[in-house]
Parts: structure tokens; C-alpha cells; sequence
């Protein structure tokens, strides 16, 4: 039973304010969760309420939002068993009462709805992964890596916003993590051998600047081979495009032009024909559903086309997708729709039609690690978050390699067959 909710304002990898919640229960229980924050945010996304007091942290500060917990949120739900999420999330939605969660904030419901599953499973006496998946949770996701970062996530001039590696060819998780550590690595001295940048984006993947997008797969394809792996075979690639970033008045801004739809997706289809790719998260605007439905038709069959700022994980959004055919998978963000429920209800929407998963970080982390359950426990087959560099992306990958131990003998990581549309 749930005795008292505490909230507190803390710092993300940004080094900007977010939300952190401890809830206790009658039986001595404590648990403890954080919000993460976007910088590429969709525009349909849940509401972050941020305080907009330009005298602490830029107008960034949460303190808003950290109340409506304490003041307002809490006195709601003690007296709950933390076992009862649904209900729990369905009391905080209704106390809010807009579609945006802009009354009490998405952060702060987030946060409550997190730390309520973390602290039933705790209680229950169960790994988090399998109190939210049940006794059959058992699939490994494949870690999307991301190690060349542009678009919102860099200061240089690469349009494409990340630029990940899929070791498909991995027999463990593990295997799979030692495979992108190592790519890393090599990455780093290919481009200090070239002169290039090292520094960092905010995923932790290196953010040089380069003459084209393409010259960023030609990177890391050389450090693949030079690491010893086979590209196409052990590894291959995947792209967050975020084109919502550089869609301006109806076109494309993008290598310095504006484009059509119709002349992004003759681009994709080339990159689709010279590189080993088998995901592209949204390469269209959050508003181009004809755009979306057009490339589906042409590119759908061939590879994994992820909805990230045009489905923002909200089973309405999604659902229109797939009436209208757009995208062929959904990117799934916690705190883009606000509550642990609604992301369980986004995700069986997608799998119930065929419409494959992939569990996300924001650009701004915290050390909290419920992702990485939650993609074991959805059996989603694929998880992105960052690069396997920095605490706050490694936190995530390092809580898989505990489940993955866990599991022992029961554990099948999900390899090539998380792309099964995937035909090179
Ligand atoms: P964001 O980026 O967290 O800054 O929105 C991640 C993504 O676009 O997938
Ligand atoms: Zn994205």
C-alpha cells in the first residue's frame, strides 16, 4: 500500500532540471525513479511543464512540477496498492484532465507512474522486468547504437540526427555490446587519423563535421571492418533521421537544398541500395502523412520504418498510421505519452497490427534504467539508447547484460530476427 510520494528536482545528462520521485509502501518499500527529456521533441508529444522562470536554470526549472506531485498528486494516491498501475495512472489522468497532461505536467505524472511499477515489483520481490512481462519475458533487445550523432544532438553539419549500428549478428546481448564498444573505439581512431572531429554529441556518439550524411556510413563502415566485424553480416546500420528538424515551409532543407518528399525518398532508396541499413527512424516530417504513406509503399517492404515525432507513442496517432499505412514500426518513449499505461496500451496497439517496436532514451538521460526492463518485459526486439559510452546511455545496456545473467539459459537475444523485413 502506498504510504507517501516525495519528489525532488534534479539534473539529466544536459545538465538541465527533471523530475526525480521516491514512493514508499506500508511494508518498508522504496522506490525511486527519474524523467528523461528531449531536445528534437515532437510537437504532439505530452506537455513538460517547466517552470519558465528565466532566474533559475534558463526557465528550465521544474519546481512546478515537483509540487503537483507533492500537493497534488500524492494525497490521490495513498492508500493504493502499487500493484494497481492502471488504475493508479487512470486516477492521474482524470486529476489532470486535459489530453496533453499540460494540468499536472507529463514529467510529474511520468515520474509517479514509474516509480508505482518499480516499487510493486520491489515489494512483490521480482526483477522489474519480469513483474512488467510476466513469467515469459525472456527476449534480449538488439542495442541500436548510436556513435556518429548530428542534426539537434550536434554542433556540426551532418542533417541526420543519428547514425546507429546493429550488431544483428550477435549471439548475446553481451556479445552484441562488446561488438558496438569495439566499433566505438575504432571510430574514435579512424576519425583522429582523418583529422576529424572526436567530440562528442548528446548521446555520446562523436559529432564531427563532414562533406555529406553519406560520408558518415563510409566512417563507420571503415571502422566496422577495421574492428574485425563484417558489415551486412555481423553489423548493420540504422538512421533517426528527425526530418521534422529541417522541414521548413512544406520542403526539406537538407545538405543545403530544399526538397520534396518524393526527392528525400529517391535519396533514402539510393542509401537503401549502398549501405547494408535496415531501420529508418522518421526520415519524413511529424506532419508528412502522405509523405509517410508514399514511402511505406516504396521502401516498406524492403526495411524497418520507424515512427519517432510521428506516432510520439500515442496509441491515437498510431493507430492512424496504420489505417493509412504509414511507417512499418513505432519508436516507443515513455515520456512522450506520460504514464507507464499508456505506453503498454501504444505498444500492443503496434504489435497487435504488425507494427514492430523499439524502446528509446530521450537526448537527456538520467541514471534510471526502467527502459531497459521494459523492453525485455514487451518482448520489443530493439532498443536505442546511445551510444555504449557515457553512464547515462550505459546505465540502460548494463542493466540488459543483469537481466540477460538473470535469465541464464532462458534468455534468446533477438538478433536477425528483429528485422525480419530486412533483405539486403
Ligand atoms: P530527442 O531525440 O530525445 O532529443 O527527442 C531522440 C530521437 O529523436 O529519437
Ligand atoms: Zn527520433
Amino acid at each position: 500500500t502506498i504510504e507517501g510520494i516525495v519528489a525532488r528536482e534534479i539534473l539529466d545528462s544536459r545538465g538541465n532540471p527533471t523530475v526525480e520521485v521516491e514512493i514508499g509502501l506500508d511494508d518498508g518499500t522504496i522506490a525511486r525513479a527519474a524523467v528523461p527529456s528531449g531536445a528534437s521533441t515532437g510537437a504532439f508529444e505530452a506537455l513538460e511543464l517547466r517552470d519558465g522562470d528565466p532566474k533559475r536554470y534558463g526557465g528550465k526549472g521544474v519546481q512546478r512540477a515537483v509540487e503537483n506531485i507533492t500537493e497534488r498528486i500524492a494525497p490521490e494516491l495513498v492508500g493504493y496498492e502499487a500493484s494497481e498501475q492502471r488504475a493508479i495512472d487512470q486516477r492521474m489522468l482524470e486529476l489532470d484532465g486535459t489530453p496533453d497532461k499540460s494540468n499536472l505536467g507529463a514529467n510529474a505524472i511520468l515520474g509517479v507512474s514509474l516509480a508505482v511499477a518499480k516499487a510493486a515489483a520491489t515489494s512483490a520481490e521480482l526483477s522489474l522486468f519480469r513483474y512488467l512481462g510476466g513469467p515469459n519475458a525472456h527476449l534480449l533487445p538488439v542495442p541500436m547504437m548510436n556513435i556518429l550523432n548530428g542534426g539537434a544532438h550536434a554542433d556540426s553539419n551532418v542533417d541526420i540526427q543519428e547514425f546507429m549500428i546493429a550488431p544483428i549478428g550477435a549471439s548475446t546481448f553481451a556479445e552484441a555490446l562488446r561488438y558496438g564498444a569495439e566499433v566505438y573505439h575504432t571510430l574514435k581512431s579512424v576519425l583522429k587519423k582523418k583529422g576529424l572531429s572526436t567530440g562528442l554529441g548528446d548521446e555520446g556518439g562523436f559529432a564531427p563535421s563532414l562533406p555529406a550524411n553519406a560520408a558518415a556510413l563510409d566512417l563507420i563502415a571503415e571502422a566496422v571492418s577495421a574492428a574485425g566485424y563484417t558489415l551486412g553480416e555481423d553489423i548493420v546500420l540504422a538512421l533517426d533521421v528527425a526530418a521534422t528538424e529541417f522541414y521548413k515551409d512544406g520542403g526539406y532543407v537538407f545538405e543545403g537544398a530544399s526538397k520534396s518528399a518524393d526527392e528525400m525518398v529517391a535519396y533514402y532508396a539510393k542509401l537503401v541500395d549502398s549501405y547494408p541499413i535496415v531501420s529508418i527512424e522518421d526520415p519524413l516530417a511529424e506532419e508528412d502523412w502522405a509523405g509517410w504513406t508514399a514511402m511505406t509503399g516504396e521502401l516498406g517492404r524492403r526495411i524497418q520504418l520507424v515512427g519517432d515525432d510521428l506516432f510520439v507513442t500515442n496509441p491515437q496517432r498510431i493507430a492512424r498510421g496504420i489505417a493509412e499505412g504509414a511507417a512499418n514500426a513505432v519508436l516507443v518513449k515513455v515520456n512522450q505519452i506520460g504514464s507507464l499505461t499508456e505506453t503498454f496500451d501504444a505498444v500492443e496497439l503496434a504489435h497487435r497490427r504488425g507494427y514492430h517496436t523499439m524502446m528509446s532514451h530521450r537526448s537527456g538521460e538520467t541514471e534510471d534504467t526502467t527502459i531497459a526492463d521494459l523492453a525485455v518485459a514487451v518482448g520489443s526486439g530493439q532498443i536505442k539508447t546511445g551510444a555504449p559510452a557515457r553512464s547515462e546511455r550505459v546505465a540502460k545496456y548494463n542493466q540488459l547484460l543483469r537481466i540477460e545473467d538473470e535469465l541464464d539459459d532462458a534468455a534468446r537475444y533477438a538478433g536477425r530476427g528483429a528485422f525480419p523485413r530486412y533483405r539486403q
